[in-house]
């Protein structure tokens, strides 16, 4: 590695706050001292919050991402011969679609290495819902996890410390510091991890609405335009499906009831929101892995192996793979974890549902405890709402909106929150599709 030039910190940090672009060296400088920790906390916090306010040029943020990929261990896959394509999600209350997604595209032949992150907030994580699984282990070493994505065509593991450090340290200053909000620095966070799987292209899941990060397109379509920046810098391309973000995906929240509808869509039937976001999703990474002709005839193959059974198949050998009990797929009811109590919601006046707040049935699952307020708290994978109602129906009072699965824990408050989630009016306008664009 060539040598680093001797930086004075602060002089870095002028010339950001001053609207000047740093150089290459001047920038993997920085990120080698956030990294090493010879940079103090309030030095980096400075930069970040020049960051936050001058934004990063193009090369700039071409540069400062890799620097935080390279900052850890960068996985080599490149003795599996088969395309390696991923999915990023940017965080959706409901977003399951990696659990369907995952096998289907390695059923169809495109190799799928997941490393995921846990959930914290509102929005579930990959791995909470997977460990509600009896036995699934995300903690598998990069031995097996390169074998599994080799025989199997996928391997789910969580991230370890030695990917990206840059980035731990960089989120945790940001948490802290009011900078979490930045289009540069969460491009390069997700980028810096996503890039050391040792893929070939990207998928990214660009959500968009009141659940969200990006509240509106306009935000969303600059995130994804800064992510596709470092994907093209690093010749791995990205391809940027924006999604609808308002209502919550599918019909549940909560960790093991997400598996379960999962499975739904992996054996063919499941809302047909989730089946949609997995096939479109899906035909985009086999596009991008070169095993589909267009994005359309990658999204028959999904739906092919959706419906044939070949897509669980794989599920169930991932299952088993990683240690858990590949029952669940045959029989999703008696492997689950199921939750101690249930209580029916129902609504207290008539009309038609104009909206169904996903961010407040978000907070309602965190409440019952389906997701973290601190990164140390436990998750219990049986508790979550089940909706009952859609965008569009016509309710009484009496009638059930959501069932509640809960253990004794937070009830209160979640009924009033998925009261108040579920907005009743004389009319509502029905979406047709979550696919709002598509950026290649
Ligand atoms: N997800 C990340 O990994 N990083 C961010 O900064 C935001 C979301």
């Amino acid at each position: 590695m060539a040598t680093l030039p001797q930086i004075l910190p602060q002089a870095l940090i002028r010339k950001k706050r001053n609207g000047e672009a740093l150089s290459p060296d001047e920038l993997r400088a920085f990120v080698a001292g956030v990294t090493d920790a010879s940079i103090p906390d309030y030095q980096v916090s400075a930069m970040l919050m020049a960051i936050y306010f001058r934004g990063l040029q193009d090369e700039e943020l071409a540069v400062w991402a890799d620097a935080m990929l390279h900052s850890g261990d960068v996985l080599d896959l490149s003795s599996i011969s088969r395309a390696k394509v991923d999915k990023h999600s940017t965080g959706g209350v409901g977003d399951k679609i990696s659990l369907p997604l995952a096998p289907a595209v390695a059923a169809c032949g495109v190799a799928v290495p997941m490393v995921s992150g846990r959930g914290l907030g509102h929005t579930g994580g990959t791995l909470d819902k997977l460990e509600s699984i009896p036995g699934f282990s995300v903690n598998l070493d990069i031995e097996r996890f390169t074998e599994l994505v080799d025989t199997l065509g996928v391997c789910l593991i969580g991230q370890t410390a030695k990917i990206a450090p840059a980035d731990k340290r960089l989120y945790a200053l940001r948490d802290v510091t009011a900078t979490v909000e930045s289009v540069p620095l969460i491009a390069s966070s997700i980028m810096s991890k996503k890039l050391a799987e040792g893929i070939d292209a990207l998928v990214l899941d660009c959500k968009v609405g009141h659940g969200a990060f990006m509240k509106t397109i306009e935000e969303a379509r600059e995130l994804a335009k800064a992510i596709q920046t470092i994907g093209r810098a690093a010749g791995k391309p990205v391809t940027a499906v924006l999604t609808d973000m308002n209502a919550p995906i599918g019909t549940m929240v909560g960790n093991a009831l997400e598996v379960a509808e999962s499975i739904a869509v992996l054996k063919g039937s499941g809302p047909a929101d989730t089946r949609e976001l997995t096939v479109v999703l899906g035909g985009e990474m086999l596009y991008a892995g070169n095993v589909a002709s267009s994005p359309e005839a990658g999204q028959k193959q999904i739906e092919a192996v959706l419906d044939n059974g070949k897509a669980a198949e794989v599920f169930a050998k991932l299952i088993e793979a990683q240690g858990g009990d590949p029952n669940v797929v045959e029989s999703p009811d008696s492997v689950l974890p199921k939750s101690r109590a249930k209580y029916d919601l129902v609504a207290k006046e008539s009309g038609v549902i104009s909206r169904i707040e996903a961010q407040e049935i978000g907070v309602a699952g965190l409440w019952l405890g389906a997701g973290r307020k601190r990164t140390k708290d436990e998750i219990d994978p049986a508790v979550g709402i089940e909706l009952h109602c859609n965008v569009g129906d016509k309710v009484d009072p009496g009638t059930v909106l959501a069932t509640l699965h809960h253990n004794e824990r937070g009830l209160s408050e979640a009924q009033d929150l998925i009261l108040n989630a579920f907005v009743v009016g004389e009319s509502a306008d029905v979406p047709t599709t979550r696919i709002l664009e598509i950026l290649r």
